[in-house]
């Protein structure tokens, strides 16, 4: 399975993906930027993504703690998640997404 994540200046890099790991884990794993200083707890919000449109009805609805997180994440658009309750499974196989900043 791949990932398809664009960085912070607009690179886009396929990523090899494992089912049941977090999008988050997926992409610190290989060494993008991205902040995810609460290790993927919900209580951060600096693994902010962009999930392409295409992908944004694939993917399980958000929790209540995730939209409350999300309220203190800078830039968020209405495509925004946060990578870290994305969790990898097959249907999920070619999902796209950018980084936010967190600077
Ligand atoms: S890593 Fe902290 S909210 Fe996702």
């Amino acid at each position: 399975m791949k990932i398809y994540v664009t960085d912070q200046d607009g690179e886009e890099h396929a990523l090899d993906a494992i089912e049941g790991w977090r999008v988050m884990e997926i992409i610190r794993d290989h060494g993008l930027p991205i902040k995810a200083e609460c290790g993927g707890a919900c209580a951060c919000a600096t693994c902010h993504v962009y999930v392409d449109e295409a992908w944004l009805g694939k993917l399980a609805a958000m929790r209540d703690d995730e939209e409350e997180m999300l309220d203190e994440a800078f830039d968020v658009q209405d495509n925004s998640r946060l990578s870290c309750q994305i969790i990898m499974d097959e249907s999920l196989d070619g999902l796209k997404v950018r980084l936010a900043r967190y600077d």
